[in-house]
């Protein structure tokens, strides 16, 4: 984790626009830097839904960013990437179940860009460094049942983040990429991530999950590993043996293959 006395280089517009390939950078709609939001998802939700398409926006700190499963995302100013990208999509809902892995494959994939090596994907969307969360991604989905559908995507990474009586409090080993990838860029980072977001999105909206299959198994920290689930009141022990053409994941717990789909399960690698 990284010093406290470090100094902070702030977000930047210009330098965010200008650290993107210009063919990627026309297809987003706004790009929106704010000192400090609830929560950069809910800026997203809260424009008309024909605006959220390719808007971006970041901020410096969100008073209540939010995690999956209902827990806060803790968000000290100046430190971290706290982004989120509102996109349209036009398919059946039944196929967003790969979307988050998606998500999770483009931001991996930016990381390995920043410099980072050795990370690995935590079905459905956490990147971890030696077990340790170094991100986390929120997809919310809203629409009709006909669609379109306004996924917006919410990406945290820990650049910067010092330990302090805040981080006491989270739940699970965590790192940051500044003690991985030194003197990483904020901007630089932020310009990744969204190149791979935008050039990914399309792609799934394309041809589906197919396409990301081999990124997914290289990037995969959980297949084959003997877990602990909870979901809900109910507990499961059992070998992650992959995912389905949903996203869903598959435990086989020796009596049966369950699947289980993301957004309501916690796992513990035994
Ligand atoms: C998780 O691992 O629980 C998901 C964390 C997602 C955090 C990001 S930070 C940017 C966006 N805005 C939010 O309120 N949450 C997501």
């Amino acid at each position: 984790m990284s010093n406290a006395s470090e100094p902070f280089e702030l977000l930047d517009r210009t330098l965010i626009l200008n650290g993107m390939d210009c063919a990627i950078r026309d297809g987003l709609s706004s790009l929106r830097i704010e000192p400090s939001l609830d929560s950069t998802n809910s800026a997203v939700q809260r424009l008309a839904p024909e605006e959220q398409h390719a808007t971006a926006i970041l901020a410096e700190h969100q008073a209540s960013g939010r995690g999956r499963r209902g827990r806060n995302w803790h968000s000290p100013r100046g430190r971290n990437l706290y982004l989120s990208l509102g996109w349209r999509f036009e398919q059946a809902l039944s196929t967003l179940g790969c979307l988050p892995l998606v998500v999770a494959i483009s931001v991996a994939q930016a990381l390995s860009r920043a410099g980072l090596t050795g990370h690995c994907i935590k079905w459905p969307n956490d990147v971890l460094i030696n077990g340790r969360k170094l991100c986390g991604c929120l997809v919310e989905i809203q629409g009709d049942t006909q669609g379109p559908y306004h996924a917006v995507l919410g990406v945290g990474i820990n650049v910067h983040m010092p330990a302090s009586d805040k981080t006491s409090g989270i739940d699970q080993p965590w790192t940051d990429l500044n003690s991985h990838v030194p003197a990483c860029s904020r901007n630089g980072l932020a310009a990744l991530v969204l190149e791979e977001l935008m050039t990914q999105l399309p792609l799934f909206s394309d041809q589906g999950f197919a396409v990301f299959r081999d990124a997914w198994e290289q990037m995969d920290g959980l297949s084959g590993k003997t877990v602990h689930i909870e979901s809900g009141n109910r507990r499961f022990h059992g070998t992650v043996t992959g995912i389905d053409e949903h996203g869903a994941l598959m435990l086989d717990t020796g009596v049966e293959v369950l699947k289980l789909h993301s957004g309501e399960v916690s796992i513990k690698i035994d």
